[in-house]
């Protein structure tokens, strides 16, 4: 042993305990001021705008998202710090107009499109492959592909009829539901009905019976349980790997453990069991899928496992918000309400004549869904942030290096005086020309994101929340309970809103 490396042990091994836990306190204490003296100073984001302690630490953003609250943080943030804001040592947030470009386009010659934050993501070892909002560049260039004859106008005219049935079946429980004149959660059947139909969709027969039971399927009591573990394991991954390692190990509960092996093994079930009939003359996503692809081209059993669960929830808890939450708008707003009642009313004359096609028309329902979406946007945050890929990139002329997580945030979006006149207002007028909203910046109101990564459901998503709608006011009048007038208040975030009860009276007409 050299004398060199004795000398240096020595001290040690006299140390008592005490002495010694104090060094190595201090040791830390010494590393944590230098890394924070240097995430503040030094970083390659230090020139980014933002609060000193949320460049030092991610413990401050990593709080927000634990409590549910990170799209108000983020909108509170961009108020005060412009339009791009280091909210994290290694994270960003955009909410600007050239971010959609610069960070969500298809950044030709440079890499291609910056894909979304998986590092703490289990999909492949549960299903074997990952999905879409796990794939890097090229697999998600894939999959997209692939998945893409589901989602066209073809697609979506023959899927209609099964979307009506599923939308129909709800204005039947509905009118059961009311016929005593006995409040109704209107929030549980939008969500319903959405699941319904997207697990038609993806497994090609009535799954779920959320309408027909009126009840949550336990499947999807477990993606929505997902969605908060997400966050967690998000929030704890940015704090350390171990911190995840450790919750993951010691604190997951038996009984969520549990319910992740039975959501698994039905995953598993249910795409098998689709898969196995390959011709079902039913308009699912699977039959374009398998009809419509080059040869070599069809998804995988394993991809298909992996994108099942995305594809159920991403298309149905997001349309379900975006019709309640425009329904509530509407409510507070009676005068609002009166015209769409007018516009409806006035266009049907049956219930036969609500389709696709002819809620195109409805240009005040319209309007007012897209001004529900910029007040509260379905997808209130970049639940999985981009990854910024080799060499880095530049964003709103900031250089965000290699590694850095960044996102652009809808709800901060929508709340800035800076790009909507009275922006905490639902005014649907300003997206019909009304002349006090010319100057709004309409090209920031992307509640469908922008670029090869947004919404595959875009059409379909607009199609379901304009149907629920219009069928909704044209079959009742309805009533805001008193319990629910601050239903937006205080919703909790965790990647999806968690919505209270919407409690309302319907009265059936027609
Ligand atoms: C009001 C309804 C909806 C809203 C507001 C919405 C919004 C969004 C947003 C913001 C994204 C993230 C895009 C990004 O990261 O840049 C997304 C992704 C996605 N949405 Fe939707 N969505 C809606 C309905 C639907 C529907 C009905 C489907 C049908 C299944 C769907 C399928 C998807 C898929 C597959 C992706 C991932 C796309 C990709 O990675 O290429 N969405 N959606």
């Amino acid at each position: 042993m050299s004398t060199g490396y004795i000398a240096f042990v020595q001290p040690f091994q006299r140390a008592s305990f005490v002495e010694l836990l104090a060094l190595f306190v201090l040791l830390s204490l010494a590393l944590g001021i230098t890394k924070a003296v240097y995430n503040a100073f030094f970083h390659p984001l230090a020139p980014v705008p933002g609060p000193k302690l949320y460049a030092i630490s991610p413990f401050p953003i990593s709080l927000s998202r634990l409590q549910g609250r990170v799209p108000y943080k983020f909108a509170e943030l961009h108020e005060k710090y412009g339009h791009i804001v280091r909210v994290g040592p290694d994270e960003v947030s955009c909410a600007g107009p050239t971010s959609f470009k610069d960070l969500y386009g298809p950044r030709y010659g440079k890499g291609g499109p910056l894909t979304r934050d998986s590092r703490a993501a289990t999909v492949k070892e549960k299903f074997g492959a990952v999905g879409m909002f796990q794939a890097g560049v090229q697999e998600h260039a894939q999959i997209r592909r692939q998945l893409n004859p589901a989602f066209s106008e073809k697609a979506s005219r023959e899927q209609e009829p099964l979307v009506m049935g599923y939308i129909n079946a709800m204005v039947q429980k509905l009118r059961d539901a009311s016929a005593e004149g006995d409040p109704v959660d209107i929030e549980k059947y939008t969500m319903w009905t959405t699941f319904d139909i997207q697990g038609d969709l993806v497994f090609g027969e009535n799954v779920f019976k959320c309408i027909e039971q009126e009840r949550y399927h336990p499947w999807l009591k477990i993606c929505m349980a997902y969605f908060t573990s997400g966050i967690y394991t998000h929030a704890l991954n940015d704090i350390s790997p171990w911190a995840l390692w450790i919750w993951q190990k010691f604190f997951i509960p038996k009984s969520f453990a549990d319910a992740q092996d039975y959501h698994l093994k039905t995953t598993l079930d249910l795409v098998d069991k689709r898969m196995a009939t390959k011709e079902t003359g039913h308009p699912d996503y699977m039959s374009f899928v398998i009809s419509e692809s080059k040869a070599g081209e069809v998804l995988t059993k394993e991809q298909m496992y992996a994108n099942a669960q995305m594809l159920v929830t991403a298309g149905s808890e997001t349309v379900a918000t975006a019709a309640a939450t425009t329904l509530f708008l509407l409510l507070i707003h009676p005068e609002a309400m009166d015209r769409a009642k007018r516009e409806v009313r006035s266009t049907f004359t049956s219930e036969q004549d609500i389709t696709a096609a002819s809620v195109t028309t409805l240009s005040y329902l319209v309007a007012a869904i897209d001004e529900s979406m910029r007040i509260w946007a379905p997808v209130a945050t970049s639940f999985h942030p981009r990854q910024v890929s080799s060499g880095g990139c530049i964003v709103d002329g900031y250089f965000i290096p290699e590694g850095s997580m960044i996102g652009i945030h809808n709800h901060a979006i929508g709340r800035l005086e800076r790009y909507f006149k009275d922006a905490e207002k639902f005014v649907p007028e300003r997206w019909l020309g009304d002349e006090r909203y010319a100057n709004d910046s309409r090209e920031v109101f992307q509640p469908f994101s922008s670029g090869p990564l947004n919404c595959l459901g875009l059409t379909m998503g607009r199609m379901e929340t304009r149907v629920i709608l219009a069928k909704l006011i044209y079959n009742f009048d309805i009533e805001l309970l008193p319990e629910s007038r601050n239903w937006l208040d205080n919703q909790k975030n965790y990647i999806a809103w968690h919505k209270p009860p919407l409690m309302v009276k319907l009265t059936p007409v027609h």
